[in-house]
């Protein structure tokens, strides 16, 4: 039987887990985030007193880490050597750590091959920035999601604030995402590009459930 990949690319707070998740749901297939696994390396250098922009310090690290995922009903747990630490990823310090150990060449190694095997035998839609680029090259559909700086930013606030664990104001998380917009685009590993295979779907004004249906509409041709 052949297996079939979902890539959903595209910059923070465009959509894409929401969208995957939810799509996921519909398909009934598996949901893979891989922001949560650079987000996990990153939390690990915090707790250490790494800087993560460091290269060296993390790569001594990245040899001494088990990044694991599982799924309890239909919702990704991650874990950081054995403990989950699904709640811990998601601060605005998480999220910045995951951008600077993203950019490191070794430990995209390591989590672009957690992300194949956990994929293996299995109909998976996964999101993160170089899926339909470098995971999935070959990924029966890929999807590049876009959206306003500005209505990403009113998003994560949103969400943060729904998960009951933001302190930032709207200026602050804005500033976090051009930070990530511009190290996720400029790194020299593995760079946030569009394929030109993918279909872009710009999400600034158009709601979940309508992006959803779009995209939903393009698997079934
Ligand atoms: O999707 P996210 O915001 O949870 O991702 C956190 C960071 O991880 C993001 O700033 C860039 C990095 N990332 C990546 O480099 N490649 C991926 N496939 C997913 C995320």
């Amino acid at each position: 039987m052949e297996y079939y990949q979902i890539a959903i690319d595209g910059p923070s707070g465009s959509g894409k887990s929401t969208l995957a998740k939810g799509v996921a749901q519909k398909l009934g297939i598996l949901y893979l985030d891989t922001g949560a696994m650079y987000r996990t390396c990153g939390l690990k250098a915090l707790r250490l007193g790494i800087s993560t922009k460091d290269k060296e310090a993390v790569a001594e690290m990245m040899k001494d880490i088990n990044v694991d995922i599982s799924h309890v009903d239909g919702e990704q747990h991650v874990f950081l050597d054995g403990e989950d630490v699904s709640k811990e990823i998601r601060t605005a310090e998480a999220s910045v750590a995951a951008s600077d150990v993203s950019a490191i060449p070794c430990v995209r190694a390591a989590m672009v091959d957690l992300q194949r095997k956990i994929s293996e035998g299995k109909n998976v839609v996964l999101d993160g920035r170089d899926i339909g680029s470098k995971v999935f090259p070959n990924a029966k559909y890929k999807f590049f999601l876009v959206a306003a700086a500005e209505e990403r930013a009113r998003r994560r606030l949103l969400e943060l604030q729904q998960k009951g664990i933001c302190d930032q104001t709207f200026e602050e998380v804005l500033r976090d995402i051009e930070y990530r917009d511009h190290q996720d685009t400029t790194r020299a590993e593995s760079p946030l590009v569009k394929v030109d295979d993918a279909i872009e779907i710009d999400t600034t004004s158009i709601g979940i459930e309508e992006t959803q249906d779009l995209l939903l509409s393009y698997i079934k041709e």
